[in-house]
């Protein structure tokens, strides 16, 4: 008998230490988070895997901004990410919540772009690799 790949890789996937939080992302998004937990083990040898708490505290944390008033990633994306966001020149931002807008967290192109962008404007720099993990670990369980 035939082993499907598809069971194949499901398993390697599971098999891999530390991985079981990623579950749920596509294979493109799962080679990107795990090239981010790769650089969060050299950059921090008390990392012990990415973590969803952090991500959220992240993602609300505001912080002082010069133009806008206090900024955090909920000030544009909402605090429930299953709804639609705003700019703050008031263009509507689709779902960030992938049970809400298929599409999220699909692209690496496009989710690295974004977080590099968003980062720099609520952090004035960009996510460490442990960071970037975390907020899509939170994201990506919304
Ligand atoms: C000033 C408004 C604004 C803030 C603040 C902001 N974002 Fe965004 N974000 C956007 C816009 C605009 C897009 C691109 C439009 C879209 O994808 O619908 C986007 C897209 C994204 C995406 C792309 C998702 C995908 O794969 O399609 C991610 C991830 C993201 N933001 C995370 C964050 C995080 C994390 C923070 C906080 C560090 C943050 N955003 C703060 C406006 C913002």
């Amino acid at each position: 008998m035939r082993i499907p790949s598809l069971f194949v890789a499901v398993c390697l996937v599971a098999a891999t230490p530390g991985f079981g939080l990623a579950a749920g992302f596509n294979p493109e998004m799962t080679k990107y988070v795990q090239g981010l937990e790769t650089q969060a083990k050299k950059q921090e040898s008390s990392f012990k895997g990415f973590d969803a708490a952090r991500g959220k505290k992240l993602f609300f944390d505001a912080q002082p901004n010069a133009k806008s008033g206090p900024l955090s990633c909920a000030t544009c994306h909402t605090s429930d990410l299953k709804k639609s966001g705003k700019t703050l020149v008031g263009k509507v931002i689709p779902p960030l919540a992938p049970s809400a807008n298929k599409s999220r967290l699909t692209n690496v192109k496009e989710t690295e772009k974004w977080l590099l962008r968003n980062f720099k404007q609520v952090y004035g720099r960009e996510g460490t690799a442990r960071e970037k993990g975390d907020v899509l670990m939170f994201i990506n369980a919304q």
